[in-house]
């Protein structure tokens, strides 16, 4: 039923947006309080200051509840269990911005972080939103040539990484490709800073190289920076349409104000509670609700290494929601997809119950109804998808559970969050009827939260706004049903999600082409029962080039090598031909239909049908 709460605050939210939001900002500690919330030319909060580590962690102490637990490392991959207080939180993040202080580094500053699943992650986030300075956190499944461009773009003063990040079993060592990373890069760090951990020790080369621990023993704690609300408190690379990742620009003070509300009434979170985003400090998710959300609205956040599965085992999510008394839980379909693989009658969740949790929240990719009825029943809890992306920041539609609303569809991500106004449009930019697919669009101005820039590519940020007049473009393809449901179906460009990552397949063709005996392909997203999509390639040897067996390793290494693990590309097809239209367009819909399995009637504007008839033998159709 929808809730009246949920009616009259989505209302609100939009006919008077300006005292929605000025209220919702009275939950900030500001230096200087707003005035005003939206301003066309200066963006959310104009005019006012303050500082978002102030409002993750000391206002906290001020309050009274420094002795509260604040962030708990649960690391099965290591078999390390780390509660930290409030308290603690504070004096260890105050010691970090002492130690980045003492690097020189200030106000506007840049930090790249390419770290694991570690508290000193959480840390020196809060502690660059200290003084100021601007992090960007690069995922650690990314390989050298990306974390380069990153380097380039952002121009850091100082990069900070970890000796090794543990996959499953497997330890990997991060310096060696951090140092790759810095030799491919034409900027150059001043410094690298290398949390040494136990399991491996890097070799670091002085004097760019240092030792975080020994730094951080002399380092004296600093307090907090004015920043004003419009500055920048980071920059997340995400995947665009091109080889070029978009640098994806949060400010501080909207950011603050929707994470707070979100926390409240999105997932129902109050002070004290327990939250925990199952997902890693390198994506969005990580950033908004493991770091920023669950800290300035006081509650206790969990940091998790591991992965669903494997460590140890199918059981690892339930004992840890179960020992931390976890109330609210958010993870990717993969991830409930995995761990209903390896226990499909969930015995591990029978053996040890779900203790203190509420509700599961899940994200990242479209939630299949059939993932979605075996995670209701088996926890038998409201488990609700919602959606958002990373230029938003925080969940534009949801089922508001903390404002009551319990209405849910399985296949919908829910309703407008209050802030935001959606339409489906046609490609000629009408709104289509309801049930009819087309452009999901947001109304502008967006809300507090969403991006308000790209880092060094304003025109690329103007390109999202451009097409249709009023609307931002999201990117993605949906309807609204009868009864108001938004349902997010896929990417209207080049975009795949792969386990719940965003990954470009336009940059693996540039990888794949960049083969030397490739003359060109083509790189689709084919449904996997496990990932909810993977990357498949298709290439085209140039003229006189054989191909032999080595190819498509060759091919799959070389994607792994410069784009990374997290790419999951593990099939390519040689084929002797792309289906292609006679202007010379690659048939990819076709391509991607055929690939799952699903013939299709041969195209009348095919430059050559019998290409088709190769894809049918391949996929055995037909
Ligand atoms: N550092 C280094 N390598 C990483 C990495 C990191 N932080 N994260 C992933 N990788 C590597 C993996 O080790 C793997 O390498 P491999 O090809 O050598 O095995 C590769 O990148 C692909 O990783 P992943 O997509 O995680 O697949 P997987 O097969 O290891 O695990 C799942 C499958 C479903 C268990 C896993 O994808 C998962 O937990 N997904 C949920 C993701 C999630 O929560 N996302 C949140 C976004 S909201
Ligand atoms: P990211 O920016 O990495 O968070 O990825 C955002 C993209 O993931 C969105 O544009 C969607 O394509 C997809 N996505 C995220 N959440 C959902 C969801 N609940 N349902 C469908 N797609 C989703």
């Amino acid at each position: 039923m929808m809730s009246e709460r949920y009616r009259a605050t989505y209302e609100r939210s939009i006919v008077d947006a300006e005292s929605f939001w000025l209220d919702a900002a009275k939950a900030i500690d500001w230096i200087a309080p707003p005035r005003t919330a939206w301003s066309d030319r200066s963006g959310w909060f104009a005019g006012a200051t303050l500082n978002s580590c102030y409002n993750a962690v000391d206002r906290h102490v001020a309050a009274g509840r420094g002795g509260q637990t604040a962030l708990i490392y649960d690391s099965p991959v290591t078999g390390t269990i780390r509660h930290y207080s409030y308290v603690e939180l504070l004096d260890q993040v105050s010691a970090t911005a002492g130690m980045l202080e003492r690097l020189g580094v200030g106000k506007g500053d840049r930090v790249v972080l390419y770290m694991p699943m570690i508290p000193e992650t959480a840390f020196a986030m809060l502690a660059c939103a200290r003084l100021g300075a601007i992090h960007s956190v690069v995922f650690g499944g990314f390989a050298p040539p990306e974390l380069a461009k990153r380097i380039d773009d952002a121009r850091p003063r100082l990069l900070l990484t970890a000796s090794c990040g543990i996959e499953g079993s497997r330890q990997i060592a991060y310096k060696p490709l951090v140092d790759q990373a810095l030799a491919l890069a034409a900027h150059a760090v001043e410094h690298v800073v290398v949390m040494q951990r136990p399991m491996l020790a890097a070799e670091l080369t002085a004097p760019r190289d240092l030792d975080w621990s020994k730094l951080l023993a002399d380092s004296e704690p600093v307090s907090c920076v004015p920043v004003a609300a419009e500055d920048p408190l980071y920059i997340l690379y995400t995947s665009g349409t091109t080889g070029t990742p978009k640098g994806v620009v949060r400010d501080n003070g909207g950011h603050a104000v929707a994470l707070t509300w979100s926390m409240r009434h999105i997932y129902g979170i109050r002070p004290g509670d327990v939250f925990w985003a199952a997902s890693d400090v390198g994506w969005v998710v990580g950033h908004s609700y493991i770091v920023y959300g669950p800290l300035i609205a006081g509650a206790t956040t969990i940091l998790f290494e591991g992965k669903p599965v494997g460590t140890p085992d199918a059981g690892t999510y339930w004992r840890t929601i179960a020992r931390h008394g976890v109330e609210i839980f958010f993870t990717a379909p993969t991830a409930m997809r995995a761990i209903r693989k390896e226990d499909p009658d969930a015995r591990h969740l029978k053996a040890i119950g779900t203790g203190n949790l509420r509700a599961v929240f899940l994200a990242g990719e479209r939630a299949d109804p059939d993932t979605l009825a075996w995670a209701e029943a088996v926890t038998g809890l409201p488990v609700i998808d919602h959606w958002w992306q990373t230029e938003l920041g925080w969940p534009a539609a949801a089922t508001c559970f903390g404002l009551g609303d319990t209405r849910r569809r399985r296949g919908s991500a829910g309703f407008p969050v209050p802030g935001y106004v959606f339409d489906i449009l046609s490609d000629e930019g009408t709104p289509v009827p309801a049930g009819d697919t087309g452009h999901v669009v947001l109304k502008t101005p967006l809300p507090p939260g969403c991006y308000r820039s790209l880092w060094n590519n304003p025109a690329g940020y103007a390109k999202s706004f451009a097409t249709f007049d009023g609307y931002y473009e999201t990117g993605d393809a949906g309807h609204v049903d009868g009864d108001g449901f938004v349902n997010i179906m896929g990417r209207t460009d080049d975009i795949i999600n792969v386990a719940g990552h965003r990954l470009s397949t336009g940059q693996m063709e540039q990888i794949v082409a960049s083969q030397p005996e490739i003359a060109e392909c083509a790189v689709i997203g084919v449904d996997d029962a496990l990932k909810g999509m993977v990357p498949v390639a298709f290439a085209v040897t140039k003229a006189g080039i054989e191909a032999d067996g080595a190819l498509p390793d060759a091919i799959v290494a070389r994607v792994r090598a410069e784009l990374g693990a997290v790419a999951a590309l593990r099939e390519v097809h040689v084929v002797r031909a792309l289906p292609k239209t006679r202007s010379g367009k690659i048939l990819r819909a076709v391509l991607r239909s055929l690939a799952n399995g699903k013939d299709v009637a041969t195209p009348p504007t095919i430059e050559d049908a019998d290409v088709l008839t190769e894809y049918r033998r391949l996929f055995r159709l037909g």
